[in-house]
């Protein structure tokens, strides 16, 4: 999705913009420019594809100036070219501006606009505001009132950054439904989509809520409304380190944060199991506890991943705690005039607390007086701030668009809480012990799932070839067999299903041959017998089989081709060892067809618009 950094202080802006614009490559993007202000000299820079090639050219033109703007866009409306790219002018190009988010009024303002004059050169929503602040600029009125007056015109979302080159002093930007941070350093500040566009620079962020416009000068910064109301802003102390955003040593960031689960759940679990008590301590629950337990139903609302995540949850919510609980879309459920109401709790899961389908079905929910909980990644991320409650899932930043640690953290946040409504109503003490050991000893198993990399990497270069996959599993690890099948096709464009094993014969079995390799998720739960007839059922068309199976099972080797053998669970937690060999074997055939898993075709990080 698209990114926003912003500089203004003493130093060049030029690397500094440059620089952060590569921090914010994992997001996603199509184009990128840069926009600087320098008297006479001042000038926008930008072109299709890489931030790399927009470097190698502003290096050719050797400018400097202390304050600039610099923007990745991925494109909405209109393709990815170089006139569409960021930062857009007014007619006289005195302003420049760059913008997240998308203006759905943009047709009716862009009418009323060329009725006065205005002519448009780029096909984009965006383009219609800097000439919607010009019109106000002309009346007279400074800058910050004229993009205050504008954005009372604008429906949509947007998080923009602007500067003009007749108040040189400051960038003004804003934010309604797109994130947007500003920075605060010693004679700099900076503004950004996203704290690790300026955490080489500062620690010192301030968090922009909707309908916020900040003023930031060399020295100084400002929040006020888009009404001029002024606000006083809470400054966070950023605990990320940069070391924490690279790649620590691996090809991939997405490699990395698989190999680092054992250490990201731990950090999920930490200080939250009970062992003694067979519970969980969650303090961002404490004072909704009881309103949870005493729900009538759970709904479960995300996206991607984060709904297979709640899938799960499902499944562990009406196991332990015998609450009815159902997971539905976030894009269908904003949508679809829900029933919901406030005997309900409905949980948000979200990666990056900024998913737009997400952050919209929460504000229904809580419109209709749901109980409204997050469970979110990102710290001060949207979802986070506007849930009632929530648990954050603490698994560190994921950069990689594939998710991989989130979800296995997300897990691990969703067995909490299952422990933590279970003993409040009818989970026994016993069971409780044995749920919250177990979840303990998860971090140790995953290290030693880890070690089967190499064995993983060699099945993958067996089937780097194959056009389509099925994913299968049942019970617990039916949302697993989706997650695997999501994961291949996300990042090796390897066509890939997810069923449950028993639906296999209502269809999809008239896929199977020679040419369909098969992947069971077959541990040695209670479905065990049954999967293993439904691994006999491909075998005997000819299908190549994979199973993740448990590390005692002998007989299974038998029945299919390649077998990886990982720890056994309680069946509420195999899904964070099962989904753990998928991940890796995605990982592996996306690499070996030559692809860049980080950054997958057509794919961003975070889905900030619908
Ligand atoms: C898949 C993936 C996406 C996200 C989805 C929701 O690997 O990353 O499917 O899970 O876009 O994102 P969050 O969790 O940030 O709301």
């Amino acid at each position: 999705m698209c990114g926003i950094v912003g500089y203004i202080g003493q130093r060049n802006c030029v690397p500094i913009l440059i620089e952060g614009l590569k921090r914010l490559e994992y997001r996603g993007y199509d184009s990128a420019g840069i926009g600087i202000l320098n008297g006479s000299d001042s000038v926008i820079v930008k072109n299709k594809g890489k931030v790399s090639l927009l470097q190698e050219k502003v290096e050719q033109l050797n400018l400097s100036s202390t304050i600039g703007i610099g923007h990745t866009r991925w494109a909405t409306h209109g393709i990815p070219n170089e006139t569409n790219a960021h930062p857009h002018t007014n007619t006289d190009d005195s302003l420049f501006l760059i913008h997240n988010g998308i203006i759905e009024n943009y047709q009716t303002l862009k009418k009323g606009l060329m009725n006065l004059g205005y002519r448009f050169r780029s096909e984009t929503d965006s383009e219609v505001l800097p000439h919607l602040i010009d019109s106000f600029l002309r009346k007279g009125n400074d800058l910050v009132k004229s993009v205050q007056l504008a954005l009372q015109e604008v429906e949509g979302t947007y998080g923009i950054a602007i500067i003009y080159t007749k108040e040189p002093d400051k960038i003004v930007a804003a934010r309604k439904g797109s994130p947007l941070i500003v920075g605060l350093g010693q004679n700099e500040n900076f503004v950004a989509s996203d704290v690790s566009a300026v955490l080489a620079h500062t620690k010192q962020v301030v968090y922009l809520e909707d309908g916020e416009i900040a003023v930031i000068t060399k020295n100084d910064f400002c929040a006020k409304t888009i009404y001029d109301d002024e606000i006083r802003k809470e400054v966070h102390e950023i605990t990320m380190s940069l070391e924490e955003i690279d790649k620590g040593g691996y090809p991939h960031f997405m490699l990395k944060e698989i190999m680092e689960q054992p250490e990201s759940l731990r950090n999920s679990m930490r200080g939250r199991i009970l062992l003694e008590e067979g519970n969980a301590k969650l303090g961002g629950l404490a004072d909704v506890a009881d309103r949870l337990a005493n729900s009538k139903r759970i709904l479960i609302s995300a996206c991607g991943t984060s709904w297979h995540a709640g899938l799960v949850g499902e499944y562990m919510f009406e196991q332990f705690t015998r609450i009815p609980t159902e997971v539905e879309y976030a894009s269908e459920f904003r949508y679809r005039n829900p029933i919901v109401g406030s005997d309900d709790t409905v949980f948000f899961i979200s990666q990056s607390g900024e998913t737009a389908d997400t952050l919209a079905a929460l504000r229904e929910a809580k419109l209709r007086g749901a109980l409204a909980l997050g469970i979110c990644n990102a710290v001060g991320s949207s979802i986070a701030r506007e849930s009632e409650a929530g648990v954050y899932t603490h698994a560190g930043p994921e950069i990689g668009v594939a998710s991989t640690k989130a979800f296995t953290s997300q897990l691990v946040v969703l067995a909490l809480i299952t422990l933590l409504i279970g003993r409040k109503k009818n989970l026994s003490i016993e069971e409780g012990k044995k749920i919250a050991s177990e979840l303990f000893q998860i971090p140790d198993k995953v290290e030693k799932i880890l070690k089967l990399n190499s064995e993983i990497e060699s099945i993958a270069s067996q089937f780097k070839d194959a056009k389509n996959f099925l994913y299968l599993g049942r019970g617990y690890n039916f949302p697993v067999a989706l997650e695997g099948a999501l994961k291949l096709k996300e990042i090796s464009y390897i066509h890939a299903e997810g069923y449950p094993a028993a639906e296999m014969k209502h269809g999809p079995i008239a896929l199977i041959d020679e040419d369909m390799p098969v992947v069971f998720i077959a541990p040695q739960d209670s479905t065990y017998e049954k999967i293993k007839s439904n691994i006999q059922e491909v075998k005997a068309r000819g299908g190549k089989i994979i199973a993740v199976a448990s590390e005692n099972d002998n007989e299974i080797d038998h029945l299919v081709d390649y077998s990886i053998k990982i720890p056994d669970a309680i069946e509420m937690l195999r899904p964070i060892l099962t989904v753990i060999p998928l991940q890796l074997l995605a990982y592996h055939i996306a690499v070996k067809k030559g692809l860049n898993v980080d950054q997958p075709r057509n794919l961003a990080k975070s889905v900030t618009v619908e």
